[in-house]
């Protein structure tokens, strides 16, 4: 068996599939490795290292493809990347079958075997496999970075015989995956943190993390069986517009990871909302590719809006291409491994394995 990849759009995505660590890995599985020449160049990685582990380097893209049975990348191939696969070979990424409907239509009328890991289930046995919670725990610490960065005052409380600095309050607003590791490394650096969630599981989550919870006064608890946010009534909405439009006022620094999968992310922090906000303060939106969480994100700009900085990236993981390359690369190894069956060393779609059911494309 062959696993092979190819560079992404180097414009738009920086991580790798696989990385010299994971080598052996595959050897011991009874793959051969193929990548493209100069694969993981651009994080430091020389091809010699790759070879050293046994890797077959190709200057040609096309024979890269042709040989591998299992192909994995981080995003979809383009069109004339996909007009060189065959048959019977698998393709192993973040496929997002919503926005890609044309090609995977395309691959699959070609028979290939389409696996795409956001769509894993969220139970005990597919955590080392959970690309979600991997990427989305290193987004939610460049987040408060990327905010940190840019406020122009300091995060913790200093005591000086000059005076006293205050800490700053941060909010997070979703505490899921991201949103816990934002709470974490606000905690860290010494800033006073609140956070806010439909889902009352969380409270306790961000209270271990020494977070002060915002609890919406009388609302339900809106979390569907599977452990994910359900949509927000009216009423929940207005209550939670009162309650942060309050707290608001008193925050310098917002982070907000807010979604409901499958749908637009949820308008949480509407433009009055931010008229009432101090001059200074920052909101760093980590739903901006998905819609945004507030009134005015715009993917990839800092846009400023009576003094307050709003903003949004299409990728923040290419700002740490490296961290989220290991993780993302034993994710997907940890995926193939469940996928090969050990004593042919072939792929075996059992579909009675609901990791496979859930993440193959039909
Ligand atoms: P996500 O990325 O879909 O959403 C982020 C957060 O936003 C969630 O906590 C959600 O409740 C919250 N949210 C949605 N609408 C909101 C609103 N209007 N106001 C405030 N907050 C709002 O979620 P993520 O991070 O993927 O986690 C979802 C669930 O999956 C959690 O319960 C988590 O514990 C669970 N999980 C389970 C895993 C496993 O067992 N393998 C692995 C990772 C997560």
């Amino acid at each position: 068996m062959r696993i092979g990849s190819i560079l992404e759009n180097q414009n738009l995505e920086k991580r790798i599939a696989i990385t010299p660590e994971l080598v052996k890995k595959y050897t011991s599985l009874g793959f051969e490795v193929n990548l493209i020449e100069n694969y993981g160049s651009h994080l430091g990685i020389k091809d010699e290292q790759f070879k050293d582990m046994g890797v077959k380097i190709s200057k040609d893209e096309s024979e890269v493809l042709n040989v591998s049975d299992i192909i994995v990348q981080l995003g979809m191939l383009s069109d004339d990347k996909i007009s060189k696969i065959k048959e019977d070979q698998t393709l192993i990424g973040v496929l997002n079958p919503y926005k890609n409907k044309e090609q995977l239509e395309n691959l699959a009328k070609k028979k290939i075997n389409l696996f795409s890991l956001e769509l894993l289930p969220r139970i005990t046995r597919a955590q080392s496999m959970d690309i979600l919670s991997s990427q989305a725990n290193l987004a939610g610490y460049k987040a408060v970075i990327e905010s940190f960065a840019n406020f122009e005052k300091a995060i913790p409380m200093m005591m000086t015989a000059a005076g006293t600095v205050p800490a700053a309050k941060v909010l997070v607003v979703g505490a899921g995956v991201a949103g816990l590791q934002a709470i974490a490394t606000a905690k860290r650096m010494g800033a006073i943190v609140f956070a806010t969630d439909v889902r009352m599981a969380s409270k306790e989550q961000v209270e271990s993390l020494g977070g002060k919870f915002l609890t919406v006064e009388g609302s339900e608890n809106l979390e569907t069986e599977g452990g994910y946010a359900k949509e927000a009534s009216e009423d929940f909405r207005q209550k939670q517009e009162e309650l942060l439009s309050e707290t608001l006022k008193k925050i310098d620094i917002v982070i907000c990871t807010a979604l409901i999968p499958g749908k637009k992310a949820p308008l949480i922090i509407k433009d009055k909302m931010i008229e009432n906000m101090q001059s200074g303060s920052v909101i760093y939106d980590l739903a901006a590719i998905q819609g945004g969480n507030t009134a005015f994100t715009e993917v990839d700009k800092i846009i400023e809006k009576n003094g307050i900085k709003i903003m949004g990236e299409s990728n923040i993981l290419n700002k740490l291409p490296v961290s989220a390359s290991n993780l993302y690369a034993k994710n997907v190894f940890n995926f193939v491994d469940n996928l090969i069956d050990k004593e042919t060393k072939k792929i075996n779609i059992n579909l009675e394995d609901e990791i496979i059911e859930k993440t193959l494309i039909k």
